[in-house]
């Protein structure tokens, strides 16, 4: 039932609660919006906005489907009293040992993880918030490279009263984070008298789809030890790299650096992605700093994962022989979507950036559309077409905070391989207008 309000009654709010910071203005969720609107369906809505906005992984979902068909009996009937009752913030012993070993298994046994090191989140959202709060004070601010996930101007920034100063990286480069621009960004708040305490790196890269080179991962490293600041490495998108050898884990570069510096370093990890559960909200801290672990556990009281989860997921993730067919064919189809939308996209005269091998999404250039001088005004343009002319809601780079013009991210996996067809033929007609 609707409360009436009473309009000369106005009770003040937090703070918190009122500032501009949770990032919702940003055309990332205003496309969202357009989506929810008028939502593309085969045949009750043909006309509708395709989203290729969210990376979500639908590709794979029949393996768990029919895993979870096999193994009902066991699910429904496994200690049910106890599980009720579970509430410890370790979580559940055979969850933690599970997630360790899926962690392991998607790096192609390359790393070791501890399950007593893994603290339990809700998603990757929670457990970037949880680091931030306990490695940063307000006022402080974390050093993020450009593009990033738009998502964390409200997950570091909001709640946290942390800042975000980005690390501008470019095309020249194919967006590689080099210690230039990280020094530089670091001097330049070091002389607005801002305080970094950290580094957030996403591996792979969320926009642009592509894994993090080795030599990169050890300039970062160096970095951070250089400036006595902590690295957060939020790799959520590290099973669904197309080829296991391609990711390289900031876990790999510890190990052979004998843990050297290691006290300063936190994995991000989660099933959003990888798995395509973002409803389960299952996410993780590893730590190797004994003092983060307990302080994120004890933190972690606010955003649990339920004890109902943990027991489906750590029947799930133990099997070996579920994980290993899973991890390949999700691979696999990941890598045969992207082949799909890079080649149409290319047919219909658009690149996207090269070396892409990961993720959800590809980074497409639309420079080219904006003429001579590309602007943020003109791509936000461009962008607001697309949506309602072209009917597919992407996302620009502006709302990742590019700092070039014309970059667009496109999500290829939270959709049938029909639908994604259409929004290739959408583009490539609205291609052809152009030309003509
Ligand atoms: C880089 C990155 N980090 C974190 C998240 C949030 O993930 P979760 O659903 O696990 O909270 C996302 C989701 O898109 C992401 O892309």
């Amino acid at each position: 039932m609707a409360i009436e309000q009473d309009e000369e009654v106005c009770v003040g709010l937090s703070k918190v609660a009122v500032s501009e910071t949770h990032g919702e203005d940003s055309p990332y969720f205003a496309g969202w919006r357009a989506y929810d609107q008028n939502p593309y369906h085969e045949l009750s809505n043909p006309s509708g906005v395709i989203q290729m906005g969210l990376a979500e992984n639908q590709v794979s979902f029949d393996l768990i489907e029919r895993y979870l068909e096999k193994h009902s009996q066991t699910m429904n009937t496994t200690g049910f009293r106890e599980n009720a009752l579970f509430q410890d913030y370790h979580g559940l012993k055979s969850f933690r040992q599970a997630m360790a070993s899926f962690m392991e298994q998607i790096r192609g046994g390359r790393a070791k993880f501890d399950p007593d090191r893994i603290v339990i989140t809700a998603g990757a959202t929670a457990a970037n918030e949880l680091l931030t709060f306990i490695l940063a004070d307000p006022g402080d601010a974390l050093l993020v490279p450009t593009p990033y996930y738009p998502g964390f101007d409200r997950d570091l920034r909001w709640r946290t009263g942390v800042k975000i100063v980005p690390v501008h990286c470019d095309s020249s480069n194919n967006f590689e984070i080099t210690p230039q621009a990280l020094e530089s960004a670091y001097e330049e708040a070091k002389s607005n008298n801002v305080k970094i305490s950290g580094l957030l790196i996403t591996n792979p890269s969320n926009p642009l789809g592509a894994t993090i080179q080795r030599s990169v991962l050890e300039n970062i490293l160096d970095f951070v030890t250089r400036k006595n600041i902590h690295l957060i490495s939020d790799e959520i998108y590290s099973g669904s790299s197309f080829s296991p050898d391609e990711f390289v884990s900031v876990a790999e570069i510890l190990d052979s650096r004998n843990h050297k510096e290691s006290q300063r370093v936190h994995i991000v990890y989660s099933l959003s992605k990888d798995l395509g559960l973002p409803g389960f909200r299952v996410g993780t801290i590893y730590s190797y700093n004994d003092a983060v672990v307990t302080t994120a556990r004890r933190m972690s009281s606010f955003t649990l994962i339920s004890s109902q989860t943990q027991q489906l997921l750590s029947l799930m993730l133990s099997d070996g022989d579920f994980t290993e067919n899973y991890v390949r064919v999700n691979r696999d189809r990941l890598k045969k979507r992207y082949g799909m939308i890079v080649e149409g996209l290319r047919n219909a005269g658009i690149e996207c950036l090269s070396g892409g091998n990961a993720g959800l999404f590809c980074w497409m250039d639309l420079k080219g559309l904006l003429g001579d001088s590309p602007t943020k005004e003109g791509e936000l343009s461009l962008w607001k077409l697309m949506l309602e002319e072209v009917k597919v809601n992407i996302s620009p780079g502006y709302s990742c905070h590019c700092s070039e013009p014309g970059w667009f991210r496109v999500c290829f996996a939270n959709m049938s391989e029909e639908t994604l067809q259409v929004a290739i033929r959408r583009i490539h007609d609205f291609m052809v207008r152009r030309r003509n």
